[in-house]
């Protein structure tokens, strides 16, 4: 038996490619792994009614970790459209899987590092390296929402907070409600790994990135918790900003920030920002952490009109590769296959069109593979 099972979820459009371009780096990489495929996305929505097949959920409980590509997603009507006609009109709703599988798995950690490789012509600038811990379960994506807003709602906001009384004025139907939720447990444990990673790997900074002036009760909680873990950590000095704030020294001075941390949305926005500075989605890669189960992925989508075409960048997938090694507990071969991607960007040679090269996604895989 291998060491290792490792699940991998192609998914759609461009996932296929991508993921093609990391078996050829994991074939070429010296880990004891089995390798399993798993069903996920539009496919078998259209087929099943179900993007994220149980058969999915069992396959993966008896997996280390798993990759994940890409899938579509469309809105509700959109969706419904392209079932096949014997499902139509059985009131089935898409749900994102990758969201789904982020809460059914609790994988409440989403790591995305941010770093400028030399010799990337897509770099805002050559010497920044951030990796930003977002909360990925609860806060404004916890799916807790209301429209119009139910009446025993709507009187209860009232008896609990004078504020509601500015709205007494507006009909429940014409008012949309969506819950910020935080948990003292969800804040506690976002930023207690991102100080353990912070301490791991040297970062003197980590820096809280919320609202605490405006969103006193969410944000002001979030930011006590990370004032007593900070109290644990001596070494690594806190920094405290506002989100707003944090886009524009993200574009003035990316290069003084270290580790960050966040709440789900702020962190989702925040994160997206930071990529853009390092090159953008062929370079974005993410980790999906749990206690005991995690999901790497790229950032980017399916981009369906490059699906197919072995066109689109794979360091975001093969930056992905790397982030399950280390997380597997295999820092030689992260840092083996970290050096490999270096070496191909600084040579310049093998590019993808987003890098203003013609090679193809393969190519580029082919090119790391050679390296380790
Ligand atoms: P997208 O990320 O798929 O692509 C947007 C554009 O970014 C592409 O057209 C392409 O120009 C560029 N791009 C993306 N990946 C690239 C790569 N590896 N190398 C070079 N260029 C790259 O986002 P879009 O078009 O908004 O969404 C397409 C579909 O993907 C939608 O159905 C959306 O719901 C879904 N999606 C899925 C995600 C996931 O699986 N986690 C995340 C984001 C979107
Ligand atoms: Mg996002």
């Amino acid at each position: 038996m291998a060491k290792y099972r490792i699940a991998l979820l192609p998914g759609d459009g461009i996932g296929k490619d991508v993921m093609d371009a990391a078996k050829i780096v994991l074939e070429n990489l010296a880990l004891d792994a089995e390798y399993v495929h798993a069903d996920i996305g539009w496919e078998f929505w259209c087929k099943e009614g179900e993007p994220f097949p149980q058969r999915t959920v069992d396959l993966l409980k008896t997996c280390d970790c798993a990759l994940f590509a890409a899938i579509t997603s469309k809105p509700k009507e959109e969706a419904e459209a392209e079932l096949i006609p014997e499902l139509q009109g059985q009131g089935l709703i898409y749900r994102s899987p990758i969201v789904r599988l982020r809460q059914q798995f609790d994988l409440y950690t989403n790591l995305r590092p941010c770093k400028s490789f030399t010799g990337n012509p897509l770099n805002y600038r050559d010497d920044i390296d951030l990796v930003m811990f977002r909360e990925n379960t609860e806060g404004l994506y916890s799916g807790v929402e209301f429209y119009p807003l139910p009446e025993e709602v709507r009187v209860a906001l009232k008896a609990h907070n004078a504020r509601m009384a500015s709205f007494d004025a507006v009909p429940s139907e014409d008012i949309a409600l969506s819950a910020r939720i935080f948990t003292r447990k969800g804040c506690r444990r976002i930023v207690r790994r991102a100080f353990e990673y912070a301490d791991r790997h040297g970062y003197p900074t980590v820096t809280i990135v919320e609202k605490p002036n405006v969103i006193r009760e969410t944000s002001g909680l979030m930011v006590r918790e990370a004032r007593q873990i900070a109290a644990e950590y001596p070494h690594i000095e806190l920094w405290e900003t506002n989100v707003d704030a944090m886009a524009m020294w993200l574009v003035k001075n990316p290069q003084n920030y270290g580790v960050l941390v966040s709440s789900n949305m702020f962190g989702d926005i925040i994160s997206d920002l930071a990529a853009q500075l390092v090159g953008g989605l062929g370079f974005a890669s993410s980790g999906n952490i749990g206690d005991d189960f995690a999901v790497f992925e790229p950032t980017h989508g399916s981009a369906p009109k490059y699906a197919g075409m072995y066109k689109v960048n794979p360091m975001a997938m093969l930056l992905a590769v790397k982030l399950m090694l280390d997380w597997l507990g295999e820092p030689e071969q992260a840092a083996t296959l970290e050096r490999a991607i270096a070496e191909v960007i600084a040579e310049g040679r093998v590019r993808t069109y987003d890098m203003k090269g013609n090679a193809s996604t393969l190519d580029v895989a082919r090119a790391v593979a050679k390296k380790l």
